[in-house]
Parts: structure tokens; sequence; C-alpha cells
């Protein structure tokens, strides 16, 4: 049983500390750019809007109804089938997945951060030149920063619900809007602003493609954290109090505001020096240091604030990751949450220092099999089948094999009627239908 639970605010401020990661400041802005601006920003929103949310209100139901963790939480709610089902909170392992080059990630965010402080590329070949010899050749620096962002995060969880996770995003939550905030008001001053305004905002039709959409659909999940376990845990540690409705719509709309202020940001920048929008995933760590360079000393500010604040991003994202392996292993086998956390992160590590190796020259032919290196194969597969599956099994699960009266019950405390019948449908019908074409289709193009 739970033993610790989120305060109302602390359950919005980790949810949302898990939904705003680096995919939003990341991955959001490039991958618009690259599917042409205005026309994904509208099918994001609406995917976020009828996927995104009824997934996430799915899942925060499981967890608030159950206060298990998501193995047992699944075996609550289908007694009768319960050694089927129960892989459906099995999930978590895609969240170790992740959770294994994420924080490759964040340990690069930290080397830039150190890196603005002390030196900028004066181009974009020096950029380019830094971050290539920083993945392929510098193993001990790569692990160095890997090891310490780590145990700041297993140290967080270790610490558990309260004095760990809330604690950490009620500092680092408030910290990284505010930076955003700032360099928001900051891109405002440019005429680029301008620019970068009308290519999120301006739908140019001419350029919809149907990959959009999959796209689209494939990081709503990734960027609400949902699919893998992850909401079913925090919200299995909510106050009941907590209106679940208005708390995953907060979250979701937090997530996409975020995500649309760090494209206006990217892109004023980036049009300011007469870029093109679509810069691939070198965008953050290869083109965007070498165009703060051009600022001079306030581009040093610019480069510290914008590493900072995507490194608080990654740790608060990467703790809820870590939580639903750490508190699957603490319920049910008897083991306290610092054993477990630790159990858990250090072979999450261990396999995480495979996915690092497998970028450098020295090490990729050996940890290569057939088209992509460990690193690429965890980002791949977890992206592209079991993220999209997790959601698939739960929207079906809750849709269809809870009991129908208690989560209509529930639900009509904080939703009308016929909301709760477009959300009913989406759950029973567009998730699993849409979602499973998109599967389908990334498993098509591997
Ligand atoms: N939502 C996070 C992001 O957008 O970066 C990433 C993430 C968090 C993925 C939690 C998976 C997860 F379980």
């Amino acid at each position: 049983m739970i033993k610790e639970r989120f305060t109302r605010v602390g359950f919005i401020l980790a949810a949302s500390g898990s939904a705003v990661g680096l995919g939003n400041i990341w991955k959001f802005p490039y991958i618009a750019g690259d599917n042409g601006g205005g026309v994904f920003v509208l099918v994001y929103l609406f995917t976020i809007a009828f996927i995104g949310i009824s997934v996430f209100i799915a899942e925060s139901y499981i967890g608030y109804k159950t206060s298990q963790n998501s193995v047992s939480a699944f075996e609550t709610l289908a007694p009768e089938n319960k050694n089927i089902w129960k892989f459906g909170g099995f999930t978590f392992v895609t969240a170790l997945a992740i959770l294994s080059f994420y924080v490759i990630v964040i340990g690069w965010l930290f080397q830039y951060v150190v890196l603005s402080f002390i030196h900028l590329p004066a181009s974009v070949a020096e950029a380019e030149s830094i971050f290539m010899t920083l993945l392929t050749q510098d193993i001990s620096s790569q692990i160095f920063y890997f090891i310490i962002a780590f145990a700041i995060i297993a140290y967080t969880v270790s610490k558990g619900v309260k004095s760990g996770i809330e604690r950490i995003n009620k500092i680092l939550m408030p910290t990284l809007i505010l930076i955003l905030l700032g360099l928001l008001a900051y891109s405002l001053s440019f005429q680029s602003f301008f620019d970068a305004f009308s290519f999120m905002f301006y739908p140019n039709f001419e350029k919809f493609h149907t990959e959009s959409i999959l796209v689209a659909v494939g990081h709503a999940f990734f960027t609400l954290s949902i699919g893998m376990a992850v909401i079913i845990t925090y919200s299995a540690s909510m106050s009941q109090k907590t209106d679940i409705v208005k708390s995953s719509v907060i979250v979701a709309l937090l997530d996409t505001v975020i995500a649309l202020i760090a494209g206006l940001v990217i892109f004023t920048i980036l049009f300011n020096a007469g870029y093109e929008s679509s810069q691939g995933a070198g965008l953050v760590f290869i083109t965007l240091p070498a165009l703060f360079y051009e600022f001079g000393f306030v581009g040093n500010i610019l480069a510290i604030s914008f590493f900072i604040s995507l490194a608080f991003a990654g740790i608060t994202s990467a703790v809820s990751i870590l939580e639903p392996g750490v508190r699957y292993i603490e319920e049910t086998k008897n083991i306290n949450r610092k054993q477990s956390t630790y159990v858990i992160s250090s072979i999450i590590a261990i396999v995480g220092i495979f996915a690092l190796l497998s970028n450098t020259s020295s090490y990729a032919e050996l940890l290569t099999i057939g088209s992509k290196n460990i690193f690429d194969w965890f980002d791949y597969l977890s992206s592209a089948i079991l993220l999209p599956l997790g959601g698939i099994i739960t929207a079906i699960f809750v849709g269809f094999i809870v009991d129908q009266n208690q989560l209509k019950t529930l639900l009509l405390n904080y939703m009308s009627n016929s909301v709760y019948k477009v959300w009913l449908f989406s759950i029973r019908y567009l998730v699993p239908f849409g979602v499973g074409i998109v599967m389908i289709e990334k498993i098509g193009l591997i």
C-alpha cells in the first residue's frame, strides 16, 4: 500500500515534470520543423486533445482507483484474468529502456552547460566537430556526466514521493518555466520572432502529408509520458481529492505550451541567423551553440540558461521513468525503496553504458545489431513499438475490461455525460485503431 501521497499541486507539478522533458525542448521543435511547421502543430494539437488526454485520463484512473504499483493495479482491476492483464503493468519495462538512453542525453546537457561557460563554438563546423568528438571519442567524460546524472535521479527517487520526487519538481519546474519565459521575452525583441510565429501557427496545407500524423501520434505518447505505466504509478500516489480529469488537462496544456514556447525561441534564433527550419536532431547540440556564439557574452548566458532548462526538464522526466520499476520491486519483492532504487538503477546504468559505448567509434561495430546501434535500437523500439503498444493495452483495458459502472461513476464526477461518451469512444476505438495503424506503419519503415 502507498505510504506517501503527493499534495494536489505536487501531483500536477510532478506529472508535468514527467511530461515536460527533452521531448518538448529538443524533439518537438525539430520534428515540427521537419514536418512543415503550422500543419504539424495543428495535427499535434488535435492528437494531444483526442488521443493523448484520453489515455492520460485512463492511466490516471488505473492509478487513482488502486493506489498500487502498475502490475498490482492491473491485477486488482481485472481479478478474473489477472494473470494475463498484469502484463499491462509490466509496460514499465519500456520506461526503463527509455531511461537508459535518456540519461545519456542528460549527461551531454551537463557537459554543454559547462561548455557554455568556457567555450562556445565559433561556427557550425566547429560545433559539429565538438559534438561528434564527444559522441564518438570521448568515452570517459560521457560516462562521468552520465553517472552524475544517474546519481541525482536515483537519489531523488530513493527519497520517496514527497521528500524526493515532489520536492525536486517544486524546485526545478518553476525554475524551468521562468527560464523559458525569460528566453521567450528575449526572442520577442527580434524581427525573426514574427517569422517563427507564423511558421509555427500558420498552417500551410500544401505541406500536409500523412506521415506528419504518424509522427504527431508517436510524439504525443512520448511527450505525455503515457503508454509505460509512468502516469499510472504517479497517479497511485495522488491525493484522493484530486480531480483526475482537470489535472490531466492541466498537465497536457502545460506540456503543449512549453513545447510551443521552446519552438518559438529556437526558430527565432534560427531564422535570425538565416537558417532553415529543418535542422534535424543536431539542432540543439550543433546549430544552436554556434548561433549562441554570435551574441558574444549574452550568447553565453543564453546558452547556459538554455542547457540548464533542458537538463532540468530531463531530470524531472527521468525521475518519473525510474519510479514505476522501483515501486513495483518495492511493493512486490519486499525490499525497501532505497534498495530497490539502487538495484534497478545499477542495472539500467550498466545497460545505459553499453548504449553510450555503441555511439563511440571504438565500440560501434561490436554494439551494432543489423542497421542500428544499441542506442538507436532502444530509441526505436521504445517509441515505435513499445510505447504505442502500451497505450493500446491501457486503452483496451480501461475501455472494455475494468468495471464500467465504477469507471463511469467516478468520471462523471469530473465530466459531463456527453464528454464522457466522446472520451469512451476515443479510448475504445480511436486509440486502439489510430495508434495501431501508426505502429504498423512505423514497423514497416524499419
Ligand atoms: N515526456 C518526456 C519528454 O517529453 O521528454 C519523456 C518521457 C518521460 C518518456 C517519461 C517516457 C517516460 F516514461
